[in-house]
């Protein structure tokens, strides 16, 4: 589905000190956790790149972190499979964590922050082949945040799923 967005008032940028993880909540343990002692960590050894939605430039409205990522042929539907290069493994983007603070759900952030995910891949895969984005679902209601934006079902492994490059590339046409 083609993102609804008007110009938002949220910058999207790199995580930095100035951001105050500490106040960021989203519900979900997991994704709080990471944000507080995590995702520096894999920012500095270059394991993945978190990105912040911020208003205020320390405020955290939500964020979301990518890294690229070798998907095997063999885990991807048929339908997929036959689209993409027949190597054993394929290139793609990850995009691992996405989360939206409590005080600023129903606000269209989580949409801005995929639709920036997505564009920054689809860059991204002009310099350095990417097949496509995958996402880890948390949970069954996070699967149909992302199918709603046209991501698939990868069913050989729980709650991750795949938007193919070519789908990315339409939705910035
Ligand atoms: C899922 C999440 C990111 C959505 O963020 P949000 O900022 O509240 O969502 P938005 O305001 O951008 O919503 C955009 C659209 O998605 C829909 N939507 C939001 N959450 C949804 C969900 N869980 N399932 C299906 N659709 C959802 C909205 O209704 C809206 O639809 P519309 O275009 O018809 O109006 C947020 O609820 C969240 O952080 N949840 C906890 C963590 C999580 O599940 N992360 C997902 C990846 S692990």
């Amino acid at each position: 589905m083609a993102p609804k967005q008007e110009p938002s008032r949220f910058a999207i940028e790199p995580l930095d000190d100035k951001h105050d993880r500490a106040a960021f909540s989203c519900g979900v343990e997991a994704l709080d956790a990471y944000l507080h002692k995590q995702a520096g960590q894999d920012a500095r050894k270059r394991a993945a790149v978190p990105f912040v939605a911020t208003a205020d430039g320390k405020t955290i409205a939500g964020y979301y972190t990518l890294a690229q990522y070798a998907i095997q042929l063999d885990t991807v539907p048929d339908a997929i499979a036959k689209k993409l290069p027949k190597y054993p493994t394929v290139s793609a983007t990850l995009l691992g964590r996405l989360a939206v603070s409590t005080e600023f759900r129903g606000q269209r952030v989580g949409e801005t922050l995929l639709m920036d995910a997505l564009h920054r891949s689809l860059t991204l895969g002009k310099q350095a082949a990417s097949a496509g984005v995958i996402a880890d679902a948390k949970d069954d209601s996070a699967v149909s945040f992302y199918r709603k934006y046209g991501f698939l079902d990868l069913p050989k492994v729980e709650r991750r799923l795949f938007l193919p490059m070519g789908t990315v590339e339409q939705l910035f046409r």
